[in-house]
Formats: C-alpha cells, sequence, structure tokens
C-alpha cells in the first residue's frame, strides 16, 4: 500500500503538559537494586528533573537488601544512567544523584522503618518537602503487604491533609494472581492505606499512543458517530513481542501470558477504545466508564466447538535470524510446562455501542516482531455500484492504531487506480509520531510518576477494575489449572505469528487476522 499523505509540519513542541505544578516530595522506592530501577525508574526520574518538572527540593530515597552508602546507591545509578545522559549531560545527572540517597534494611523487619522514619524525617526537613511522599513499590508481590503493614506501623503511611501532607504508595503488577488472591490484596492494603493514596500502575497507560485513544476517540467529531455496530465489522488488539520468557522464567512459570499481559495491559486497551465517552477528565469519571465497559464482556464460553479462548506455546524456532529453543527448553522452564505464551480470544461487549461487534485479541512472545497496534475494520459499503471484479476488489476500511513501536495511526481507503479503466487500489493515510516529535515519546514511567506526584489517579487502575478484570478471567485460569489434554496450549514454532488453531478461530467467523508487515513470512 502506499503512503499517501505528507504531513503538516508541527514544530517540535514540549509533550508535557503539567497542569500544575509538581509539588516537591520525597520519592522512596523498594527493590532500588532491582531491574526496573535501573531501566525504567531512575532515567523517567532524570528526564523529568532534566526538564525542570520535579519540583527543586525533591529527593529520592532508594531501599534494599543490600547494604550500600549514599555514594554507592549514586555510583550505581550513575551508571545505568550514563547511557540516558547523552553527550554534555554529565553535570545533570550529577545534580541529579545528589538528590539520591539510600537506606538498607530487610523488608520485614521493623527496626528497618524506624531507621527509614528517622532518615526522612532529616532530609525532609534538609529539602522541605513537607512529610509529601511517594513510596514506590517495586518489589515481588508477596512483599506489599509486608512493606504496606511496616509502613503503617511506622506511621509512615499518615497524611495530614489539612497541612498539605500527603502519602502515596505506586504498586507494581501483579495485583494478585486471580480474583480472591486480589481481593486479599486490597484488604491487606486498606489496613493502612486508603485508596486514594493507591497507586496501581500499568505502564500502558503511561504510553503516549495508549493515552492518545483517548484523545483521538473524543477530541475529534468524526470518529464518534462512526464508532458502534453500525459502523464498525470487528476490532482486532494485537500486542506482539519478538523476545522469550529470558530470564523471568521464575516469574513466568507462575504467570503465564494470560496474567503477564491479558489482565492488565489488554484489558486497559480495550476498555479505552470501547468504553463510553466519560463526561470529564476527572480519574474517577474515566474509570468508572472503563469498569463498566470491563463489565459489559460477556463471560468465555470454555467448553464447546470454536472456543472463545485459546492458549499457546512457543517451540524452537528462528528468532531475528537465530536459533532460540522452546519455551520448555528456556533455563528455569519446567520441560512438561503447560503454561502459556501466547493467547488469542474472542470477545463480546453486552452493550448497545457494540452488540454483535466482535473483539479479537491476540498477544504472544516470540512472535516476529515487537509491535502492538489496535485494528478497527469497518463494514463493506451497504450497495456497490461497481459490479463484477471491481466489487470483489473492494476491501473495507481499516483505521489502525499504532501502539508501539512505529507509533502512528493509519487509514486505508479504496482509490481509483489512475489510468484509462476502472481499477481499485487500497491507499493508507498515514501518519508517524516520529515524522512530527522527532525528540521522540516520552517513556512510560515519566508520565506516571509525575501523575503520581500530582496526585492524578486516571491513569492508574482502581481497585474495581482489577476485579472485573480478574473476575472475567478467573474462570479460564482454573480450568486451565485443571490440565485437561484438550486444553494443552497449541504449539507455534518461535519466529511465527502464532498457532495455527488462532487462525481457525477467525476463519470460523469468516475473518482473518490483519497482516502485519512481515507477517507470512515466517509461516
Ligand atoms: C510487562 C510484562 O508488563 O510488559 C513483560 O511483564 C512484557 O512480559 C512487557 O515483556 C512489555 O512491555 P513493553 O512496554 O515492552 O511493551
Amino acid at each position: 500500500m502506499t503512503d499517501l499523505v505528507s504531513h503538516t509540519h508541527i514544530p517540535n513542541r514540549d509533550y508535557h503538559c503539567v497542569e500544575k505544578q509538581l509539588e516537591p516530595c520525597g520519592i522512596v522506592i523498594f527493590g532500588a537494586s532491582g531491574d526496573l530501577t535501573h531501566r525504567k525508574l531512575g532515567p523517567a526520574l532524570l528526564n523529568i528533573y532534566r526538564q525542570g518538572l520535579l519540583a527543586e527540593g525533591s529527593f529520592v530515597v532508594g531501599c534494599g537488601r543490600t547494604e550500600m552508602s549514599d555514594e554507592q546507591f549514586r555510583s550505581s545509578l550513575g551508571g545505568s544512567l550514563k547511557g540516558e545522559a547523552g553527550t554534555g549531560d554529565g553535570p545533570m545527572v550529577d545534580m541529579f544523584l545528589r538528590r539520591c540517597h539510600y537506606v538498607a534494611g530487610s523488608y520485614d523487619d521493623p527496626a528497618f522503618y524506624t531507621r527509614m522514619s528517622s532518615r526522612l524525617g532529616e532530609l525532609e526537613s534538609k529539602y522541605t518537602t513537607g512529610g509529601r511522599r511517594v513510596f514506590y513499590l517495586s518489589i515481588p508481590p508477596s512483599l506489599f503487604p509486608v512493606v504496606a503493614d511496616n509502613l503503617g506501623a511506622a506511621r509512615l503511611t499518615a497524611e495530614n491533609h489539612a497541612n498539605g501532607q500527603w502519602v502515596r504508595v505506586v504498586v507494581e503488577k501483579p495485583f494478585g494472581h486471580d480474583l480472591e488472591s486480589s481481593l486479599e490484596l486490597d484488604r491487606q492494603l486498606y489496613r493502612v492505606l486508603d485508596e486514594k493514596q493507591i497507586y496501581r500502575i500499568d505502564h500502558y497507560l503511561g504510553k503516549e499512543t495508549v493515552q492518545n485513544l483517548l484523545v483521538f476517540r473524543f477530541a475529534n467529531a468524526i470518529f464518534e458517530p462512526v464508532w458502534n455496530r453500525n459502523f464498525i465489522d470487528h476490532v482486532q488488539i494485537t500486542v506482539a513481542e519478538d523476545v522469550g520468557v529470558g530470564h523471568r522464567a521464575g516469574y513466568y512459570e507462575q504467570s503465564g501470558q494470560l496474567r503477564d499481559m491479558f489482565q492488565n495491559h489488554i484489558m486497559q486497551m480495550l476498555s479505552l477504545v470501547a468504553m463510553e465517552p466519560p463526561s470529564s477528565f476527572d480519574a474517577d469519571r474515566v474509570r468508572d466508564e472503563k469498569v463498566k465497559l470491563l463489565r459489559s464482556i460477556r463471560p468465555l464460553p470454555l467448553d464447546g466447538p470454536g472456543g472463545a479462548i485459546l492458549r499457546g506455546q512457543y517451540g524452537a524456532g528462528i528468532s531475528r535470524g537465530e536459533k532460540v529453543p522452546g519455551y520448555t527448553q528456556e533455563p528455569d522452564v519446567d520441560p512438561h510446562s503447560s503454561v502459556e505464551t501466547y493467547v488469542a480470544a474472542k470477545l463480546w461487549l453486552d452493550n448497545w455501542r457494540w452488540n454483535g461487534v466482535p473483539f479479537y485479541i491476540r498477544s504472544g512472545k516470540r512472535l516476529p516482531r515487537r509491535t502492538s497496534e489496535v485494528a478497527i475494520t469497518f463494514k463493506q459499503v451497504p450497495h456497490s455500484m461497481f459490479s463484477g471484479a471491481l466489487a470483489g476488489q473492494m476491501e473495507p476500511n481499516v483505521l489502525v492504531i499504532n501502539i508501539q513501536p512505529e507509533e502512528g495511526v493509519s487509514l486505508t481507503f479504496q482509490a481509483k487506480q489512475p489510468g484509462p479503466r476502472v481499477q481499485m487500489v487500497p491507499l493508507t493515510l498515514d501518519f508517524h509520531y516520529r515524522d512530527v516529535y522527532s525528540k521522540g515519546l516520552p517513556e512510560a514511567y515519566e508520565r506516571l510518576l509525575m501523575d503520581c506526584v500530582a496526585g492524578d489517579q486516571t491513569l492508574f487502575i482502581r481497585n474495581d477494575e482489577v476485579a472485573v478484570a480478574w473476575g472475567l478471567l478467573t474462570p479460564v485460569l482454573e480450568r486451565w489449572a485443571e490440565q485437561r489434554p484438550e486444553d494443552r496450549p497449541f504449539s507455534y514454532p518461535a519466529g511465527s505469528w502464532g498457532p495455527q488453531e488462532a487462525e481457525r478461530m477467525l476463519a470460523a467467523d469468516g475473518r482473518r487476522w490483519r497482516l502485519l508487515e512481515g507477517e507470512g513470512v515466517a509461516r
């Protein structure tokens, strides 16, 4: 297909639009020596500091079991920030690192929290943050309640709104591993925290293109009238990764693709694509609509021909030109594991807007490329004046929202092929963020950290959203846990687009998965 459109040039602009000035605060990271801190949180904090968006007077405290001085922590974090800093940015990194401190201890030891409390006391008077704190729990989920309880017992979670003092706790996924455990986690957190203090993070919601779903739908008058069953034939959501399980088998063997990607990232994207327009861009108004949408998803039938959800597991294959092992040959994976690395599902939303419109969702590891997109296929024209072969040439319009890595939006449409005969050709209107924002897009964690400091929960997940998503998927997980032979994951070669059975799921409806760039090559 041809790229038809040239872009109106929009000058580079500052993409951060912080509606209110962030207040100075202390950001305390539990799990400071972990991967997330070094790869994502540290660079995100540095970037917002560099842009002057982190209030002067804010500070960072890393916590972990490893004994380290402030200086050692700075040099270890600094090592990860060097790549981020860019040339000539060294002094800025140093200024940022000077605000970073470290407290070591064991998460279940009350003495650690006493030390933390006195350290925070000192730092808060030095930096004058007024006791405003973010505690970021980048730790294994089994420790969430342990840390929360201890923070509460040391009175570190107490707020004093009259003095403008607040305490917020960011919780990384997974929020439980099924419905019951997620409700139990809530009960544990509520022992010391209020829902308004809990920031359940899903980094997909911080991605620019995911946020853009809201602006695209609700700030443009032309899409809303066609965003329904009258005009849309079906919707496909794809989240593909080329990586395998890597060194995360310990976690992934307990999780699998349904918990790792579906319950959170995909459900969130689906809710933004399909929800009703909220009355305002207020956290609870937006989240009310998301919950309503999630509640409208019809329970997935587990039996009968052409089930609505299937799973796959990658076998050995070729990924990015290299031979790679199958999932069960990966280090630390049970050789008989039936954990899924791929899921495809057909969802129905039982509401007026979407009645009769299937949502096909697929997500997997070791697929040929990393790509995420939402593709909306419109209905065929109701009557074609073009007859015979020409009518057969007509493809429906498809609107594609590319979430990553080629962030953008495209719309295919039919045009006449220039020439003496009437022949049709599908063309695309293409918008790429990179053509307009050459600086690149901010990392998801930047936006989310700033929102947390600003007290804006819109892009964080509320307790009821978690519960509804688990409520839908728990019966599937329970059924798969029975290890019935007919539920074993279908195998697909690493580097392919998933099991053939996923193709059949759509073929049974007379449809096919949208061909992604390069798709078909690996099969
Ligand atoms: C994480 C999952 O939440 O998201 C990982 O645990 C996955 O398994 C990752 O690889 C994908 O995130 P992104 O931003 O690379 O699409």
